[in-house]
């Protein structure tokens, strides 16, 4: 079925720049995108319209690392750095979803406030609990969020009894939880938490069912500088942190890094050579004192820089927030460098925020034709009245810094319409 959508339509097609179609049409084919236009074609002129009047139609937002599991302690517990906030917060906090209902009302709201702000793709954390993590997988799926979860392995240096996994159990546990995916839209994800929390032999076995199963990584890389000297302790034989998961099959085409905050010129080639993604997490970089990430260093070397909100590391899960924080992050960086480095634009910032994620999933660039609809349509009628006619690149800053659910009318994901508010 053929259907239009009409509205102020502004995506990113490539790094910095944006495709604006004021006033304009979006062609919809079985949730599929035909093409955008300025005005529409004859062809379609006999096509249902899905008017948004002078709404802005955005691509919706891929957050590509979040721990779903630390949602419940959202906004606390800020007050030490990584590795002493692992042990006091995270992982009680994460223990605690041993309890499949308990996941089960905690899952359901995270997924109804993911898609309540327009994140319509994510890359996400689970905990290492199986049962809990198919919850999650089904709620995101019910909710109309698609992407990748990861049950989490943790063999070593977790909270004995609590929450850790002998080398034999997160294995087998790990084998029985990918037999048992079965959601259309919501598919799995091999999940070392990081070096420190799998033995040697877990990242051997890791690797070898990602290869067998064809399966894309996720983990954390180079986010505070403990954490390196430890990893440094624990794998000797590595000169940099990144070649402990590329000496288990680990780091290839797709695996995805979180933070990559004190990744050197080598470790970021390395990425780059790979086909890394690169996962800038602002918030959380700042809350726990991780670092500021120098963004723009590796957008000019070709590395692949992506936006995530590390909750509870960060403490804003709607991703037009984080895509401010990346902007302000950078500005930070900008002048630690007596302005040597330029800080993020408004259009490169939401690029990082949605195409950049999107295409971790196959998508291509802005509203591209082939592509399933991701889409986000804002109503900013009630913000301030600037006193002055805005242009629509106006109006689309200030929607991006001040938008909240509220003004979020509708969002599509995977061509589906799953909220409507008008
Ligand atoms: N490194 C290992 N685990 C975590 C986690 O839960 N959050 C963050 N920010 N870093 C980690
Ligand atoms: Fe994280």
């Amino acid at each position: 079925m053929i259907r239009v959508l009409k509205g102020n339509l502004i995506s990113a097609p490539r790094l910095g720049e944006l495709h604006v179609a004021e006033g304009g049409c979006l062609v919809l084919e079985d949730g599929v995108i035909r093409g955008v236009f300025h005005k529409l074609p004859e062809q379609y002129a006999a096509a249902p319209v899905t008017d948004y009047g002078d709404r802005l139609i955005l691509q919706s937002f891929a957050d590509m690392h979040l721990h779903a599991p630390q949602y419940p302690m959202l906004g606390m517990g800020m007050d030490q750095p990584l590795l002493a906030w692992l042990n006091s917060y995270a992982f009680p906090t994460e223990a605690r979803f041993s309890d499949p209902h308990y996941a089960r009302i905690i899952y359901r709201r995270l997924a109804e406030e993911l898609i309540a702000n327009g994140t319509t793709r994510v890359c996400m954390f689970s905990s290492l609990h199986t049962e809990a993590t198919w919850v999650l997988m089904e709620e995101l799926e019910n909710a109309g969020v698609t992407g990748y979860v990861g049950k989490v392995n943790m063999d070593r240096n977790g909270a004995p009894g609590l929450l850790q996994e002998t080398t034999e159990e997160s294995v087998r546990e790990t084998i029985r939880w990918l037999e048992g995916c079965r959601f259309d839209h919501v598919k799995p994800i091999l999940t070392p938490r990081f070096t420190p929390s799998c033995t040697d032999e877990l990242m051997e076995k890791l690797g070898a069912i990602a290869a067998e199963r064809g399966l894309y990584v996720q983990s954390h890389l180079s986010e505070n500088r403990d954490e390196i000297a430890w990893v440094r302790r624990l794998h000797p034989d590595c000169s940099q942190y990144w070649e402990t998961y590329d000496k288990y099959g680990l780091w290839k085409d797709h695996t995805v890094m979180a933070h990559c905050v004190h990744s050197d010129e080598r470790e970021r080639d390395a990425m780059r050579r790979a086909g890394v993604v690169a996962v800038h997490c602002p918030d959380s970089n700042v809350n726990i004192c991780s670092g500021i990430c120098p963004v723009r260093q590796m957008l000019r070397e070709g590395v692949w820089v992506t936006l995530g909100s590390d909750i509870a590391g960060g403490d804003q899960l709607p991703m037009y927030r984080v895509i401010a924080s990346a902007i302000r992050a950078s500005k930070a960086r900008n002048i630690m460098d007596n302005g040597r480095t330029e800080p993020l634009t408004v259009e490169e910032a939401y690029y990082l925020g949605t195409t950049s994620g999107h295409r971790f999933f196959g998508a291509r660039e802005g509203f591209a034709s082939g592509d399933r609809l991701h889409a986000i349509v804002v109503d900013d009628s009630d913000f301030p009245d600037s006193g002055y006619r805005l242009s629509l690149t106006q109006r689309f800053e200030r929607a991006l810094y001040l938008m909240d659910s509220c003004s979020i009318a509708a969002v599509w994901s995977d061509g589906r319409c799953v909220v409507e508010k008008l």
